[in-house]
């Protein structure tokens, strides 16, 4: 376990169960993962993480989406984009991630995570627990979002509506680690995809 700084709790115990993370890969035929899509809003995360949810639905594996906008709906709905909030978001959809990760599911994380210390973080909870994490820098010019515009966020950021948009008046600190860097101006969809799916292939998590 990954100790948590500021822990409030006391007095709380760990509990082993004898059934193991190989059981329920037994179960499922493949392992469990994170793939963590880090990028600019507008960059093609979630378009990619649906396309790939989708691919692996179709051939029997189980895959579970974590999204943004999706979680700031609920367990993160009292979050906002201050740097902290921002920061706090992301330990928390780490966490989430993990716990999925070890449940077996190849968990798509499509999160802006401007930080890299957070993902540091992020990386670590699941290298500590010893479950693969593969950090996929979805990347397109700023320019090229911005044209993208898909919820007309960049045109209210532009136009002060917005304070502390991501690319704008606040900071993307591009990964330097990341397992995959795919560039969404540059690749179609399907050729994303399949170099993702090969990547979990070449690690041995899916057949
Ligand atoms: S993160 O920075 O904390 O990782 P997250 O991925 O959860 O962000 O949410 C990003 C989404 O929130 C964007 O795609 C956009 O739809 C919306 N959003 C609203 N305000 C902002 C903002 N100030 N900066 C970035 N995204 C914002």
């Amino acid at each position: 376990m990954t100790e948590v700084e500021n822990r409030a709790a006391t007095n709380i115990h760990w509990h082993e169960s004898s059934v193991t993370r190989a059981d329920r890969s037994a179960i499922l035929g493949h392992k469990g993962v994170t793939l963590w899509f880090t990028g600019l809003s507008g960059s093609g995360k979630s378009t990619l993480a649906v396309a790939l949810e989708q691919t692996l639905t179709a051939r029997g594996i189980l895959s579970y989406r974590l999204d943004g906008d999706n979680i700031r709906h609920g367990i993160n709905a009292n979050l906002g984009f201050s740097p902290a909030d921002r920061q706090e978001n992301i330990r928390r959809v780490g966490e989430i991630s993990r716990l999925f990760a070890d449940a077996g599911a190849i968990v798509l994380s499509s999160f802006i995570s401007p930080y890299v210390s957070d993902r540091d973080l992020v990386r670590k909870l699941h290298t500590d627990s010893d479950l693969p994490f593969l950090e996929v820098f979805v990347d397109c010019p700023l320019t090229e979002a911005e044209t993208r515009d898909p919820k007309g966020l960049y045109k209210k950021a532009r136009a002060g509506e917005i304070r502390g948009f991501t690319g704008i008046d606040a900071p993307y600190e591009a990964p330097i680690t990341a397992e995959l860097h795919l560039r969404t101006d540059q690749l179609t969809i399907q050729q994303e995809v399949d170099m993702l799916i090969t990547a979990l292939q070449q690690r041995g998590i899916i057949d």
